[in-house]
């Protein structure tokens, strides 16, 4: 059982497609799967991911498509798979936090933040999986966050939707597991990234690094990491897993 922990970071000859890759984690992911041999489609609905895909190299692909966007992800889909053949691997890993008190949640920011965070991966998974069906292999790996596990204040609908990306991930996980494609979540804690920063700046953020037992917020590279594992060879009998990168915040 050697061999596929030596390969495990090897990704040579396989594709990946990434959502919410012009910045913060999805950027960080891209650049370490590439970084191990991976050929990598980082999708946005920032026209920079253009430019992002084009500093990786030539051998990757940036495109420009909104989560909620079925028919855009449907083109996407195409381009990439005219582009790379495949996709291997999906991450689905665009979201949003928008921040308010649970009693004066405006609808409208409910509806965008389901729709981006729970809904838009949906749509990805559907239109990436039935190929990876027919091949009898793949692997999914979705972005949910310690508020899929915990109240967080200001959080309603955040939490809400990464609540349901682990429901989300369970169901795939058992329908598509027997068939060869495995999916699995990564929960992280902050991330320094400009929404993890953004939300927990000042004294709020010292709060929180103090409440996490390792006393400090993730970086992006460590979720990166994570994502890899899954999406390793050496993860192959991990499906349906909820790993937790919160410095044991949860636990404490
Ligand atoms: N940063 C954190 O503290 C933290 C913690 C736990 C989980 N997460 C999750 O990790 C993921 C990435 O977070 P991040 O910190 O890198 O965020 P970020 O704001 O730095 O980057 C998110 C990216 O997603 C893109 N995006 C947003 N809405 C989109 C849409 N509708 N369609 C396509 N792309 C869209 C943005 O343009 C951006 O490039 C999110 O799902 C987030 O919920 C983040």
């Amino acid at each position: 059982m050697t061999e596929p922990i030596s390969d495990m970071l090897d990704f040579s000859g396989k594709t990946v497609l990434i959502t919410g890759a012009a910045t913060g984690i999805g950027r960080a992911i891209a650049e370490a799967f590439a970084g191990k041999g991976a050929r990598v489609a980082l999708t946005d609905r920032d026209p920079n991911v253009i430019a992002v895909a084009a500093d990786l190299g030539s051998r990757h692909l940036g495109h420009v498509v909104d989560v909620r966007d079925e028919p855009g992800i449907e083109t996407m889909v195409a381009a990439v798979k005219a582009a790379f053949g495949q996709i291997d691997i999906l991450v689905n890993n665009a979201g949003i936090g928008p921040l308010a008190p649970a009693e004066s949640y405006p609808t409208s920011e409910w509806d965008r933040t389901l729709d981006i965070n729970l809904k838009g991966p949906f749509l990805v998974a559907r239109a990436v999986a039935p190929d990876m069906l027919e091949r009898k292999s793949g692997r999914i790996i979705n972005l949910a966050s310690q508020a899929a596990l915990i109240g967080i204040e200001g959080h309603v609908a955040y939490c809400a939707s990464k609540a349901g990306i682990v429901g989300m991930t369970n169901c795939m996980a058992l329908e598509w597991g027997p068939r060869g494609v495995t999916v699995n979540a990564v929960s992280p804690t902050v991330v320094e990234t400009e929404l993890g920063l953004t939300g927990w700046a000042g004294e709020k953020g010292e709060r929180a690094r103090a409440a996490i037992p390792t006393r400090r917020f993730a970086k992006p590279w460590e979720i990166a990491a994570s994502v890899l594992y899954l999406a390793s060879g050496a993860a192959a009998m991990v499906n349906g897993a909820n790993l937790v990168i919160d410095g044991g915040y949860t636990i404490a």
